[in-house]
């Protein structure tokens, strides 16, 4: 694995060519041809790597087909796949930083299930956003992506997971490492304290943090979890509820 350093040089200089270039474009540029070759852990065109995992999901937020659904940073479809054929036709919209993460998706989905299905694709930018954002997802779920957003594209990374789940009672869920001070685990990799999090992310609200583990596994005060928030189902403003965040797995 390159070094912090390394990795930093390399999108400095990419950043040279291209002023424009985020670090969410960087990264995904790296992993594409780990997804070509089928020799990442989450992107690639894998029909069977997400089935447990959507599962889990699915329990986790009580999903039922005619929920509508915003998949944030949906790679290729690993999650997506299985949600989709569990929604009903038009219920959901994936999105992501690199078009060929979604043409890797839409290829596993193959020509019968997409005509079926009728899923919505959209590479990231501020018009998709509002787009998704009218879509008026109950949920929005970005799994395995907070965990990547470099610091100076955090902000923004949670102000569209805000601007997604704006109808009163959306759900937003994603997973987070968390630490109690800022911290680079890997060159791709950041921990954020849960407080900065929550002030992130209001007026929604933080219902639950589901699988709560230390990470790594007994050490340095790092934890994983499945954070799940919501906006107020009760006012417009989105005013937070009692406060209570029930911890369990
Ligand atoms: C590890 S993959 C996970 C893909 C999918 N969610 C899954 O679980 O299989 C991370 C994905 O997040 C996307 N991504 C990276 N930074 C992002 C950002 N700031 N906003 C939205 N998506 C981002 C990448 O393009 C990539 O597809």
């Amino acid at each position: 694995m390159a070094t912090f350093e390394e990795t930093d040089r390399l999108f400095a200089q990419a950043r040279a060519e291209n002023q424009a270039l985020t670090f969410a474009r960087f990264y995904a540029d790296c992993m594409a041809p780990l997804a070509r070759k089928g020799t990442h852990v989450t992107l690639g065109a894998r029909r069977d790597v997400g089935a447990k995992l959507f599962e889990a999901y699915r329990r986790m937020l009580r999903l039922t087909p005619e929920m509508r659904i915003v998949d944030f940073g949906c790679g290729s479809l690993r999650i997506g796949y299985h949600t989709i054929s569990f929604l009903q036709p038009g219920h959901y919209l994936g999105m992501d930083v690199l078009p060929e993460f979604l043409a890797l998706g839409e290829e596993m989905l193959g020509v019968e299930l997409r005509a079926l299905k009728q899923p919505t694709l959209r590479v990231i930018d501020e018009q998709t956003v509002v787009e998704a954002a009218r879509f008026r997802p109950d949920v929005v779920m970005s799994i395995n992506v907070a965990l990547h957003v470099r610091p100076a594209e955090i902000e923004v990374y949670f102000q569209r997971l805000s601007t997604l789940a704006l109808q009163p009672g959306a759900r937003l869920l994603f997973d987070a490492r968390m630490a109690p001070w800022p911290r680079r685990f890997d060159p791709f990799g950041w921990a954020w304290p849960l407080d900065f999090i929550r002030e992130a992310l209001a007026p929604l609200e933080l219902l639950a943090v589901h699988n709560e583990k230390a990470y790594p596994p007994g050490g340095e005060g790092s934890t994983t979890g499945i954070l799940e928030f919501r906006r107020s189902p009760s006012s417009i403003d989105g005013r937070a509820g009692t406060g209570d965040v029930k911890r369990g797995p």
